[in-house]
Order: C-alpha cells, then structure tokens, then sequence
C-alpha cells in the first residue's frame, strides 16, 4: 500500500508522526512525506522534526506564505505533478491548516482517496479560515477519522456517511503522552528563571485575535494585569510578532508592574514542559486546548467558541472570548482554585495511530478486491 502523508504547518507535525512510525511497523505499506513549507522557519518546522524523530520529508514544496488564495493555490500546482508522478493509493492529511484543504483538494481532482485525521471538528464560525478548511476537506475524504464522538454528530448532519467515520482517538495526545516523560526532564524553567505552578504561559496567533488592534490591544492590556499578579511569559508565533511590532506594543507595562516576557517560538519539548507546570495557559490555539485537558493545568482560551468542545465539558478548558475583565478574572479564579482532575477524555490514550492503521490496511484490502 503506497501512502502519501502531508504536513505542512506546525500542528501538523505532532499529529502525523505517531501514525508515520505506526506504519514504519507494517512491512506491506511505503510512505512518503511531503511538507509542503506552509511554515518554513526552524522553529515553526525542523526542531519538531528533531524532536518528534519524524524522517526528513522526501518532497519539500517550498510554498512559503501568502494570502489564502496565493497560498493555497501555490501548494495545489506544484504539489499535483508531485501526486500525479506517486501516483500513491491513499493521501493522508492531518488537521486543518491551508495545506490541508489543497492537498486534498488536488487529490480529489485526481481521484487519489483521501484520509482525514482529525475529521468532524466544527466551531460553526465561517469567518475561521479553518473552519473553511475542515468543511472542505471532510466532504471530498473518504476515511475520517475522529477525536472525539461530537465530531461524528456534525459529520452525518452534513450528509457523510457514517460508514466512513471512524472514532479512533487523538494522535497529537499520543505524541504528548509519547514524549511527556522527555518533557518533564528538560530544564527550561531553569532557563526562564521561572518556579513550577508561578506563572501563566500565552500563545496567540489568531487572525481575529492579533490582526484586529482594538481587540489585541485589549487581550494585551489584560495579559499586563494578570502580570501584576502572576509572571507571564509568552512565546510568540511569526505572526503575532510582526503585529507586536506594528502597535508598538513591545514597551511598558503598567506601572509597578511586571512585563510580560516574550520569548521566541519553543520547540515542542520545552513547550511541553512549560505547559505542564503552569500555574495556567491563556491560549487561542486548538491544539493546546487539547494538550492542557490531559496535562491536567487549566486553559483559558481567549475565543468566543471552539470547535473542540469536549475540552470544556471533559477537559480543563474555560472559553472567556477577548473582553479584558473575562479574561482576567477567568485567570484570578485559575489562581485561586484547588486543582481539581478533569474526568478525562475517551480514547484520548496514545493508541490512536494504532486504531488508525488497521482500519486503513483493511480499506486497502478491500479496495484490492473490487478491482479483482
Ligand atoms: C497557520 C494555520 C493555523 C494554525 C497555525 C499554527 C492556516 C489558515 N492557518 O496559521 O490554522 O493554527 O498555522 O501556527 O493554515 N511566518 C513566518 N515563519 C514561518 C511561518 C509563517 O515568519 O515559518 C509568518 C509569515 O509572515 C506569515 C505569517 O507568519 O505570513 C502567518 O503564517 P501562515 O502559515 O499564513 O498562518 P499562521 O498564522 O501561521
């Protein structure tokens, strides 16, 4: 079985490598992996591939950034010779990042089936580029797998046939679970001059979040409040940088109070180590919301939805949307409490890969014997 994998953002990378090395176990499947070079910087990309043991891709597209369209369409043309000279029996995409979307779509365009990790996940919002992404990508695949049992609910309200969903589990919790005691050795605390359960860790990178002033401006100033009570420290994405820069926003804090620190994008062990002993994550990433719920430290997601709801009502998740008194009284109560388990996520257990392979061996071995 010749399969072709596709990453091309960072999320991605977590996501791909427990089903690549699951494979690597199979002696009947060859894989290529092709990074399309969505995210090209080595600490958007390589230090994850480090770090992860992923195999250098075999194909890099180089496609770089741009708009939407520039970038989706770049990743479509170069990517389709590529498809059409592998020729493989199955395309597997992860999550729902631009690279995603065109992969999937060239695939469908050339009738090479497609595999979807990370299927069914909807925050009904449209004006998420991704949420574009995932509707797409779900309607031309022909295997998706889910995360958790909502997904499935949207997937069949959308027309798909319920014998192509299948509920496997999260892979991005098996890399974590996979490489947590690594994590816990590493010595970034130290590094940071930062105590175990003392501070609060920041991502953000949303479009609606860091390319609209008033709203960023806003999260901005209730991050310097939550640093008169607690350090903040905040690793910024490429994005969120050039905005911090644009506004200024660099210099001065509140007046006796601290600043937040800024730091340079981690690699994905020293995040993971940073996000275990938080005291709290204030985030708009999907990802970590998933990542907080099974390390158990609380997660205050500055969006007015998610598309990952299962992290609130199982996980350790709170959605407080951009109002600067939400968000910094959700951190005053995350201060406060006693932390509580969370009751824990089903199938979220470091054997999704290992719920995945089978059931696309078998496809093959089917599909094998329609042709006969
Ligand atoms: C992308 C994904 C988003 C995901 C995020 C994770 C889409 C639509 N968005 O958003 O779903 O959560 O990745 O990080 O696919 N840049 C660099 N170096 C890099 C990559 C990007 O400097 O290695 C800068 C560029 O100026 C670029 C900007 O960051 O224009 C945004 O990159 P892009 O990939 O377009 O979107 P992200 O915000 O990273």
């Amino acid at each position: 079985m010749k399969i072709m994998h596709i990453v091309g953002a960072r999320p991605n990378f977590m996501k791909i490598s427990p089903i690549m090395r699951e494979m690597a176990r199979c002696p009947e499947i060859t894989q290529t992996l092709v990074h399309t070079g969505q995210h090209y910087d080595e600490k958007m990309s390589k230090v994850f591939f480090d770090e992860l043991g992923l195999s250098k891709p075999d194909i890099d597209l180089e496609v770089g950034s741009g708009s939407h369209a520039q970038q989706t369409a770049r990743i479509m043309s170069v990517f389709e010779p590529v498809l059409l000279d592998f020729n493989p029996d199955l395309l597997v995409v992860v999550g729902d990042v631009n690279s995603t979307l065109a992969c999937s779509l060239t695939a469908s365009k050339l009738g090479v089936p497609i595999a979807h990790v990370e299927a069914g996940l909807r925050s009904f919002d449209r004006s998420m580029p991704e949420e574009t992404n995932r509707l797409l990508t779900d309607v031309l695949s022909d295997l998706l797998f889910t995360t958790s049992p909502e997904a499935e609910d949207n997937l069949c309200r959308e027309g798909i046939a319920a014998d192509k969903i299948f509920f496997v589990g999260n892979t991005m919790i098996d890399s974590l679970l996979r490489l947590k005691e690594t994590a816990a050795k590493v010595d970034i605390l130290k590094r940071l001059n930062l105590r175990p359960q003392a501070y609060a860790l920041v991502t953000l990178h949303r479009p609606s979040n860091v390319d609209n002033e008033s709203v960023f401006r806003g999260i901005v100033s209730a991050l310097k409040e939550i640093a008169s009570h607690i350090p903040v420290i905040f690793p910024v994405h490429p994005r969120t940088r050039q905005r911090i820069a644009a506004l200024a926003l660099e210099s001065g804090g509140p007046s006796g109070g601290n600043e937040i620190r800024l730091i340079e994008p981690q690699g994905y062990i020293d995040f993971m180590k940073l996000t275990m002993e938080a005291a709290m994550v204030l985030t708009d990433s999907g990802g970590i919301q998933e990542e907080t719920s099974v390390l158990n430290v609380p997660c205050i997601t500055i969006r007015k939805n998610t598309e990952r709801p299962i992290t609130v009502t199982r996980g350790t998740n709170v959605l407080v949307g951009t109002d600067k008194e939400r968000i910094v009284s959700a951190a005053k109560s995350a201060l406060g409490a006693t932390r509580a388990e969370a009751p824990g996520i089903p199938f979220w257990d470091g054997m999704a890969a290992e719920r995945i392979v089978p059931i696309l061996l078998s496809w093959h071995r089917s599909r094998q014997k329609g042709t006969q």
